[in-house]
């Protein structure tokens, strides 16, 4: 069995390759202890994504993973059809096109407005995670759920914690003030009902029968704002880091704006902000790419990111480059499980990166790109703090 650590955190692309080049299966320990079976190379990556003999279940999660683990509430993401099937279809009846597309005005303004702040910033500098990655995101899916008190900095430590999943004092902590503080919030819409998402998904619930139980409603909204925002947070982040490292392409960009959806795609290939797909577990053993993996809940982990860095499906895959075709990446995943806000996300990632570079005509780097120190585990990848300067 490998271990993976060391300078893995900033720059994983190296060992996965290596790894992927000697097969597309490992068993390895991953550098926070969980042992799992890494599933590497794009067209096994995606495969595993759809694959039905896998479960999302964490009752199907070994007995010691699931004292190892924290695990919060039902949600779409750990439910296998027909319960998925059943929670999708209600999400997808209130996150609407039309809701996602009605907000696009909404974004606009609370970028320009965060971007503003930041041109008010001392000596031309900045740290982009604090000025646009985070409360961008988090603005949007909070006013979209209908969340309009959030305790957003405590509501970020929880999630911080949470997305790593580790079964530490802390982390159960967090998990138990969230789910009182969503707990109350649903109480709160059920009684006086706004027009948001989450009244919606009480509503809808309500209407045809099929109501979602606390536990749905709680894991749902749960999913919607951890998902919703510290993925797009760290792919504004990491797609300025490498339009900042790249400066032909950042000119490219500069000089063609209607490059910006192919600019998108590249980022979320080259350096999507989920390294690694969530926990899939084997009941049956099953074969996958050639190696036998035993059933009774072992863990098949999908490197989503490593998919994007496959010389096989991509060409050039370590360059970034915009003018590329980076469709069919799987940043978002595959199969019944894609991602629910893909159009969400890219409408603020493009409208951040957009306004961004229009208002800071002289944006570079304040910091030497190696010296930058990442978020640690997988999920999800990005730089802890993005220094930028303009004059
Ligand atoms: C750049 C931003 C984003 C990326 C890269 C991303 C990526 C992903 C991926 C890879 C999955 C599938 C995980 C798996 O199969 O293991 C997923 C699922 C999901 N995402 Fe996103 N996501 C992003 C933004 C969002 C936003 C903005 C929302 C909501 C507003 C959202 C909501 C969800 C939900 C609810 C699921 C579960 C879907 C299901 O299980 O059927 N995501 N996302």
């Amino acid at each position: 069995m490998a271990s993976l650590g060391g300078d893995f955190t900033r720059d994983p692309y190296p060992v996965y390759a290596w790894l992927r080049a000697q097969g597309p299966v490992h068993h390895v320990r991953l550098p926070e202890g969980t042992v799992v079976w890494l599933v590497l190379g794009y067209d096994e990556v995606r495969a595993a994504l759809a694959d039905t003999r896998l479960s999302k279940e964490w009752r199907h999660a070994s007995p010691a993973q699931r004292v190892q683990t924290v695990t919060s509430g039902v949600s779409m993401l750990r439910a296998n059809a027909p319960r998925h099937t059943r929670l999708r279809a209600l999400v997808t009846r209130a996150f609407t096109a039309r809701r996602v597309s009605s907000l696009a005005p909404r974004i606009q303004q609370v970028t320009t407005d965060l971007l503003e702040a930041m041109r008010a910033a001392p000596e031309g500098r900045a740290d982009l995670v604090e000025a646009l990655s985070f409360p961008l995101p988090m603005t949007v899916i909070c006013e979209l759920l209908g969340v309009p008190f959030l305790e957003r900095d405590a509501f970020r430590a929880w999630s911080d914690l949470l997305v790593v999943g580790a079964a530490t004092p802390r982390t159960r902590d967090a998990l138990a003030d969230m789910t009182r503080y969503l707990a109350g919030l649903v109480e709160t819409k059920r009684a006086r009902p706004g027009d948001d998402l989450l009244s919606d998904l009480i509503a809808l619930g309500e209407e045809d029968g099929d109501r979602l139980s606390e536990q749905e409603l709680l894991g749902m909204a749960q999913v919607l704002l951890i998902a919703g925002y510290e993925t797009t947070a760290n792919l504004i982040s990491n797609g300025v880091l490498a339009l900042l490292t790249y400066p032909g392409q950042l000119a490219a960009l500069r000089a063609d704006p209607s490059l910006i959806d192919a600019a998108v795609e590249e980022m979320l290939r080259y350096e999507g902000p989920l390294e690694v797909a969530t926990f899939r577990f084997t009941v049956d053993p099953v074969e996958i790419a050639g190696t036998r993996i035993p059933g009774g809940g072992e863990i098949v982990l999908p490197v989503i990111s490593d998919a994007g860095r496959d010389p096989a499906r991509f060409d050039r895959p370590g360059d970034f480059d915009i003018t590329r075709d980076a469709r069919g990446h799987v940043a978002f995943g595959h199969g019944s499980h894609f991602c629910l806000g893909a159009s969400l996300a890219r409408q603020e990632v493009r409208t951040a990166v957009r306004a961004l570079l229009e208002t800071f005509p002289t944006l570079e780097l304040d910091a030497h790109p190696a010296a930058l120190a990442w978020r640690p585990g997988t999920m999800p990848r990005g730089p802890r703090s993005l220094p930028v300067r303009w004059h």
